[in-house]
């Protein structure tokens, strides 16, 4: 099954997010948006695995998150990859300081690793990725969605746990199904769960 990594964010942050790009959504650009409910912060994408290492990597998640208090994210400012300018990705970043997700990146890359899941080569650039473009966009187009997330109420995200996810790709886009449940601070209270459909 494919895999990834990641935290959720609150569904008050996800409408924040849907509310102001919505505008965008009609404007006939080659770009395809990322449902409102598949909104999230990729920690590690970890593509093919066999399903029996979900148990193991819920494991290794639990032990990286071990010295992980609950913490708050901040999600607001507008970015592009390779650049706003010219995007194939566009993302929303995270407003520092970013201590402690780069702590809970580093904890999870090495408990992963040790256990013969390749760290990531490119550096971790934490980001909640919005919109993939297709194609060629109106000049202009893309600082049309920099003043739209400007202009978003900041969305302060608390993150309490992290998450393991399925994604199934279909033609009518990602399926997402949560495979574990891992609470940050390395409390076990029952949180580590399986199950679909979040
Ligand atoms: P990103 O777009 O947020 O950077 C689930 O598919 C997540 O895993 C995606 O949101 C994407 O993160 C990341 N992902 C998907 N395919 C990937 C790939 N081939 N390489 C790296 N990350 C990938």
């Amino acid at each position: 099954m494919r895999a990834f990594i990641a935290i959720p964010l609150s569904g008050e942050c996800r409408r924040a997010i849907d509310e102001a790009v919505s505008p965008l959504r009609s404007g006939g650009e080659a770009v395809s948006w990322v449902p409102e409910g598949n909104l999230h912060l990729t920690l590690k994408f970890l593509g093919e695995i066999p399903s029996g290492r979900i148990g193991e990597l819920g494991d290794l998640m639990l032990a990286g998150a071990r010295d992980i208090p609950p913490f708050e994210i901040r999600v607001c400012e507008a970015g592009g990859f390779p650049s706003l300018r010219m995007p194939r990705v566009l993302w929303i970043g995270i407003r520092e300081p970013l201590e402690l997700v780069r702590k809970l990146h580093q904890n999870m890359e090495n408990e992963l690793s040790r256990a013969g899941f390749p760290r990531d080569e490119k550096p971790f650039h934490p980001h909640v990725t919005i919109a993939r473009i297709r194609g060629r966009t109106a000049p202009g187009w893309p600082d049309a969605f920099a003043a739209a997330v400007s202009g978003m109420a900041v969305c302060a995200v608390p993150v309490t746990s992290y998450r393991l996810y399925e994604s199934r790709l279909s033609p009518s886009g990602a399926r997402y199904s949560v495979l574990r449940e891992v609470p940050m601070g390395g409390g076990t209270g029952g949180k580590i769960r399986g199950g679909a459909g979040e």
